[in-house]
């Protein structure tokens, strides 16, 4: 049977303030999604809801997988059921090196019943898979030895990034602007990167304010969020039309939703 990945009227609040307002999407494996819309309309605040960050508060909904809600599960035991994120704005984790990194986690993810402590993966067969990996990449091998995203540059980090899909092979993954501070090629790179390891095969969603992620992964649905809503769902000729033409149409189809966006917005840049 397909994995599905479902969220059903999900409200996030951070703090006092609520941020998602009714969400509704549905993702079965395989298939692709872009999710778009405006600054701070919503959208790393869902991949981050559906990860279980802990400010992310639902106080509202249902995040379904395979039927079973996860809202009660931590981070690493969402990652554990096959739940992953490529954020927007990595952290840095200094002392912790790249490899080290990536083979708990590898390790962890294949099998979901180890216990801290437990055999890793067998050096030699991470080896051989994280140097395939990072060449596939165009990432120099040095990389494997310095701290996760210490000092990296824009660009390294959404390489890295990358790495770890590669690596975690998860069910769905939620990549949040995995193309931002890419430089064109990079982009490209990135896009063929992502198309090799999960188009039509892991659950795909992808937030992005460009065309080029999507070239090689067409989405089979488009979503716009606008003022922590879903106000419409397309096809990949709706992701065509808001990179051509902005969201003018949507804010004026919408304008109930635009309204709160901008109040969103607005208080944002007044905390600023
Ligand atoms: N930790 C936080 N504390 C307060 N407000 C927050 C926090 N995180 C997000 N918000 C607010 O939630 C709203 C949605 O933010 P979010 O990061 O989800 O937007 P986004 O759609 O990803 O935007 P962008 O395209 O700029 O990345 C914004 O108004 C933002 O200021
Ligand atoms: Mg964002």
């Amino acid at each position: 049977m397909s994995d599905v990945l479902k969220i059903v009227d999900l409200h996030v609040s951070i703090g006092d303030k609520e941020i998602l307002r009714g969400v509704n999407l549905s993702m079965t494996e395989g298939e692709t999604h872009a999710l778009m819309g405006p600054n701070g309309s919503g959208k790393s605040t869902l991949g981050l809801a559906i990860m279980g960050h802990p400010n992310y508060n639902c106080t509202q909904g249902e995040i379904l997988l395979n039927g079973e809600n996860i809202l009660e599960l931590e981070p690493n035991e969402r990652a554990r059921a096959g739940i992953f994120m490529a954020f927007q704005r990595p952290v840095a984790i200094p002392g912790v090196k790249m490899a080290d990194f990536l083979r708990h986690a590898t390790t962890n993810v294949r099998n979901p019943e180890r216990k801290e402590g437990e055999d890793l993966i067998p050096m030699r067969e991470f080896r051989k898979e994280i140097k395939a990996n990072m060449e596939q990449l165009q990432m120099d091998s040095e990389f494997a030895r310095r701290y996760v995203n210490d000092g990296f540059s824009g660009g390294e980090m959404k390489r890295a990034e990358i790495l770890q899909l590669a690596m975690l092979q998860p069910k769905f993954a939620i990549l949040d602007e995995t193309d931002s501070g890419l430089d064109a090629d990079a982009v490209r790179l990135a896009s063929q990167s992502i198309n090799e390891i999960g188009h039509n095969k892991m659950g795909l969603l992808i937030i992005t304010h460009h065309d080029k992620l999507l070239e090689h992964n067409p989405p089979n649905f488009t979503h716009v969020i606008l003022g922590g809503r879903i106000v419409e769902t397309g096809g990949k000729e709706l992701a065509e039309e808001l990179h051509a033409h902005g969201y003018d149409r949507i804010r004026k189809q919408y304008p109930e939703a635009a309204k709160v966006n901008d109040e969103s917005e607005a208080e944002a840049e007044a905390v600023v």
